[in-house]
């Protein structure tokens, strides 16, 4: 471990830079063509066998013998949020921002195939899986479309994300939902529209979208058992255009969460049922849109193990929490988990000054979690007793 963390050290200053070029150069979803270009390079300079996939992913296999197969898996893509860090390598891209630090998840799979190609401490096959568009798009979903795992079979996969509030040095995953799924919602609501002064001739839409809103949060309140996780947040609400005039229409868009099929499907079945009825109580009509995005993350109970003992090895048995609460946000790292048994973790990015949270214009990725993502990538391939 001693040379390893040593070889790791000698190379954190290149990576630090790595990790700031990347900060300064975000790209969104699908369009990660500088920063896929970058990671093709840097692989092609290590000798790594490269194919791209997924319009701008890039998968690199490093082999050495026989044996199995592991994928370890990074994100790409940044956010549209305007930067407000003032750091000195903030955001070049007027709009753009690495605010969930996948700049740094970048350089830590790079620095970790890096270490793996100068030892070869391994036997069998690393796939390594820079996918696009984890944001919003379901990149993951589009690799594993495109026959990842036919084209590039892995044993297992394994993924992680730093995570804020949680130290660094600290490391965090369960067996099981470890974040949810992520589902959207649209109901368009249909009334009569009426001057505004004379409500008796319409049918107010506005009214029926206000009572909607409001009977929604007995979902999760009233209907999902209270030991089990569910959000419902309504966050548009679209009607009208002046004063004096009732629309005839009202739209309401929003997000439901949860970490299991049948509170998802209760969810789903919820939200038409209330809206339906709520509407027609008013003498409304509406019609309900209801799309499933991300199924929940779930991590697999001996994978979820290997991910422990590798992070023990690297942090030590104190530092690894194995019964974290899931985060409520979602991962598309969930379709590659729906197809191969592996483990999402949580790596400290150090406990955040207030407002410094993932998807904040003022987030940063914390450089110092850098060479303990490496390790542990490391560890997970090698095995954790393998010698340093
Ligand atoms: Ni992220």
């Amino acid at each position: 471990m001693s040379g390893l963390k040593a070889r790791i050290a000698d190379l954190l200053p290149e990576l630090r830079e790595l990790r700031r070029d990347l900060h300064a150069h975000p790209e969104i979803a699908f369009q990660e063509e500088r920063t896929g270009n970058l990671v093709a390079r840097h692989l092609e300079a290590l000798g790594v066998e490269v194919h791209r996939m997924a319009k701008t992913g890039v998968v690199g296999v490093l082999r050495n013998g026989e044996g199995s197969a592991i994928g370890l898996r990074a994100d790409l893509d940044a956010l549209a949020i305007e930067e407000a860090t003032g750091l000195p390598y903030a955001s070049r891209n007027s709009g753009r921002m690495h605010a969930c630090g996948h700049d740094g998840h970048i350089a830590m799979l790079l620095g970790a195939a890096r270490c793996l190609v100068e030892r070869r401490r391994f036997r069998g096959t690393v796939v390594l899986i820079f996918q696009p568009a984890e944001e919003n798009e379901g990149g993951g979903r589009v690799m594993v479309e495109e026959g990842l795992f036919e084209r590039f079979p892995v044993d297992a996969v394994f993924g992680l994300h730093n995570w804020p509030g949680l130290p660094v040095g600290r490391f965090a995953a369960r067996p099981g939902p470890m974040m949810a799924s992520y589902d959207v919602f649209e109901i368009v609501i249909c009334g009569r529209g009426a001057h505004a002064a004379m409500p008796q001739h319409g049918v107010d839409p506005v009214v029926a979208a206000a009572q909607v809103v409001s009977a929604l949060q007995t979902l999760v309140s009233r209907n999902v058992d209270p030991l089990r996780a569910a959000v419902v947040s309504v966050t548009q609400m679209q009607a009208g255009d002046t004063w004096n005039v009732i629309p005839a229409t009202a739209t309401l868009r929003g997000t439901a969460r949860s970490l299991d099929p049948a509170v998802q499907g209760l969810v789903e079945e919820g939200i038409g049922r209330v809206a339906e009825h709520v509407c027609a109580a008013l003498g409304a009509e509406c019609s309900v849109s209801y799309q499933r995005r991300y199924p929940p993350t779930v991590n697999t109970e001996a994978e979820t193990r290997r991910a422990w003992a590798a992070a023990s090895e690297v942090m030590g048995p104190d530092a690894v929490d194995r019964d974290p609460s899931p985060s409520m946000g979602a991962e598309d790292f969930a379709f590659m988990l729906r197809q191969r048994p592996g483990c999402y973790a949580f790596l400290g990015n150090g406990v955040a000054e207030e407002g410094r949270n993932l998807h904040s214009p003022l987030y940063d990725f914390n450089d110092d979690a850098l060479p303990v993502g490496i390790a542990y990538w490391l560890k997970l391939v090698e095995g954790p007793a393998s010698p340093g």
